[in-house]
């Protein structure tokens, strides 16, 4: 049984109130807010019952608003890269704003993330909507979005769904950034993780796919058997994990299936990730510097935490071969990730 519950958090001018929603099973509490639809804190217990919050995040709200790394929040319209910033749809040119090295990147300057979504109680969560108007960050077409989080025992689902007045490409998905010691643990390179994925997707020098699909057999991409994170960064060329796993084609928009593993021996936490996403793209917080002051005054340093950001392949408006991201009026955008935090 999971109860959920509401209060206010603060106000960013401009935007309005922000809520925080709780939603706590005999397992586990999670924290989500209204801005950004923010998953702010997952606290869930060790083998030795210590319960720790394993979300990286701010004490404050106004942390969230100037956060430049997406800590916890639902990205989109369209999540990970696009080349240029450009790209095509039924014959029109679209130029987005470039917001990471020559590319764009996490639907613009204005976000998902930087939004405040409406909330509703629903059994066991709470569901939040976004009204993106026509041409918001330089996308085509009105779009209307929902992420609605429910707890079961020790499953976070969150599933996304989406309708435009115009074709427009759409990728949503969460950007937590974990660590399974307990949000503050100076590294990850304790962590176990297995990905189920055969291939992968090499990226060029500014980390848009070069379109080949490569198989992670022979490569230190290779994550098909759980690997000690610390020993596999380095063999990773460059500062770490920051790739597309191409996992097996998803049934229909709401079955999932095993994408990942990350266990932590020492505390005995275990996340099981499974989607129904074509995708999932692991990184290892390779841009993260000491530079942020998190919960509680922490520093978060270089690989002091992973994400597994469950999407569609980045760039996947401008490659022909990878899965189809266009949402076309009349059609419904949809699919489920769930996570799950056990011990062993
Ligand atoms: C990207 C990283 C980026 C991070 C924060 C991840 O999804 O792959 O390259 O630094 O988001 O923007």
């Amino acid at each position: 049984m999971t109860q959920v519950s509401r209060q206010q958090w603060g106000k960013v001018s401009g935007l309005g109130s922000v809520d925080i929603w709780v939603l706590q099973s005999s397992q586990l509490k999670v924290e989500i807010l209204t801005l950004g639809a923010i998953i702010r804190s997952v606290c869930c217990r060790g083998k030795d019952g210590q319960m720790e919050d394993v979300v990286l995040g701010y004490d404050d709200l106004e942390g969230y608003v100037s956060d430049k790394r997406y800590l916890g929040a639902v990205v989109g319209r369209v999540a990970n890269r696009i080349a240029q910033g450009r790209f095509v749809v039924e014959g029109k040119e679209y130029q987005l704003d470039i917001n990471n090295g020559p590319n764009a990147i996490h639907g613009g300057l204005w976000g998902f993330n930087k939004a405040v979504w409406l909330a509703t109680g629903v059994e066991g969560g709470v569901k939040l909507t976004l009204t993106s108007p026509d041409g918001d960050q330089g996308y085509p077409g009105e779009v209307e979005v929902s992420v609605t989080y429910t707890l079961q025992e020790e499953t976070l689902t969150a599933e996304y769904q989406a309708r435009s007045t115009k074709t427009t490409p759409i990728n949503l998905t969460n950007h937590s950034y974990f660590n399974l010691a307990g949000q503050g643990a100076e590294d990850i390179y304790d962590h176990q993780v297995s990905i189920s994925a055969q291939n992968f997707l090499p990226v060029d020098d500014t980390s848009i796919p070069t379109g080949e699909i490569r198989a992670v057999e022979g490569t230190p991409f290779d994550l098909r058997k759980q690997v000690l994170i610390g020993t596999q960064l380095k063999e990773v060329p460059g500062p770490g994990f920051d790739h597309n796993y191409c996992l097996s084609l998803p049934k229909d928009p709401w079955t999932e299936r095993h994408a990942a593993r990350v266990c932590h021996s020492a505390s005995g936490r275990v996340l099981e990730v499974s989607t129904s996403q074509p995708g999932v793209q692991f990184y290892t917080a390779n841009f993260l510097d000491g530079s942020i002051s998190g919960k509680g005054g922490l520093k978060y340093g270089k690989h002091s935490a992973f994400c597994l950001e469950t999407q569609n392949w980045p760039d996947a408006v401008n490659q022909a071969s990878f899965p189809d991201c266009l949402l076309h009026p009349g059609e419904d955008y949809q699919h489920v990730t769930r996570l799950t935090f056990t011990t062993v």
